[in-house]
């Protein structure tokens, strides 16, 4: 697909972010080939990695091999929540540069809300490592930095606690897990609500209900989930090894789900998380 046709949006740093991009994760979540595919063949120019997943190498060989220029790219890694305190997280950014084989991200995020710091609180020690980003932003390694797995009240106390409010909040988002209050609170407060496996990871591909809406539509379940998600406003990243299901997930800008049709699968949310449950997490 015509990369022009990935529609951005604005965070609060001044960059755009491209409203669907590409997840990697680390067990069984890398291909080389098809991320080539989705760099050289979709018009993939969103890609979402992380220190966690083991494979910022590998991305940073599959940029070099693509041809595509680093200022048509939108790069997202994540710090380990092992590396939060100030001088641990910003070595840590150098490194994942590094190994990416760039000289700056367009949006560093803190993976995860729970943070072990010696003889630090976790808002202490999150506190502490916020400064950190908030310095490699100012420095323009970080053009955009952020928070992934955060609630209200990591939030709250990150406003209270350091200066420069999160540019994004990444977290889990597919028809069965919409976290209403959350994604009011960040458009609230001017951070970009973006959404992690917008598939369930599969298992919304066999719910009877998408299934009836993809069939009106003529597209497939995991077309309806993603457009869903970009209807809803926010940035969307499914994972695929394979560049047939790629170049599936990326055809989801010709065609516009009715109003009645969003409203069914947002009343899909039960609540189930299919990944990581920060609710514990003070
Ligand atoms: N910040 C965080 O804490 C966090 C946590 C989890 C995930 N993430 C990010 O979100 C991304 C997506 O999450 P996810 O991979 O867990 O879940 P997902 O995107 O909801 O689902 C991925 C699963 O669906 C399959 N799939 C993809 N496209 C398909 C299609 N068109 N038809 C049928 N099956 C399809 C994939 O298998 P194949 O690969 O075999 O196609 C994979 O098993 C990750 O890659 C990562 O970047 C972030």
């Amino acid at each position: 697909m015509d990369r022009s046709k990935i529609p951005t949006v604005p965070l609060s740093s001044g960059h755009h972010i491209p409203l669907l991009g590409l997840g990697m994760s680390h067990s069984g979540g890398y291909s080389h080939n098809a991320l080539l595919y989705a760099l050289t063949k979709c018009g993939i120019r969103h890609i979402d990695t992380a220190k966690r997943y083991g494979n910022e190498v590998m991305v940073g060989k599959a940029i070099c091999e693509s041809g595509v220029k680093r200022e048509e790219l939108w790069l997202t890694t994540k710090l380990w929540p092992g590396d939060y305190g100030y001088e641990n997280a910003i070595q840590s950014c150098l490194d994942s540069c590094k190994r990416l084989g760039v000289d700056y991200l367009d949006l560093y995020l803190m993976h995860w809300p729970d943070a072990h710091v010696p003889g630090k609180s976790a808002r202490e020690a999150r506190a502490e490592t916020w400064q950190a980003l908030e310095e490699l932003h100012e420095k323009g390694i970080c053009r955009s930095i952020g928070v992934s797995n955060f609630l209200i009240h990591h939030l709250d106390q990150l406003k209270e606690d350091c200066y420069v409010v999160p540019h994004l909040n990444q977290v889990e988002y597919h028809p069965f897990q919409k976290p209403q209050e959350l994604v009011d609170y960040c458009r609230r407060n001017n951070i970009v609500f973006g959404g992690y496996c917008p598939l369930a990871k599969g298992q919304a591909l066999n719910h009877p209900t998408i299934q009836k809406i993809a069939k009106n539509y003529g597209k497939t379940p995991a077309q309806i989930c993603i457009r869903w998600s970009i209807q809803n406003g926010v940035v969307t990243i499914p994972k695929s090894t394979k560049e047939e299901r790629i170049q599936e997930n990326c055809e989801v800008f010709g065609f516009v789900l009715t109003d009645e049709d969003v409203l069914t699968l947002n009343s899909l949310h039960d609540g189930r998380h299919v990944s990581w449950d920060p609710s514990n997490i003070l």
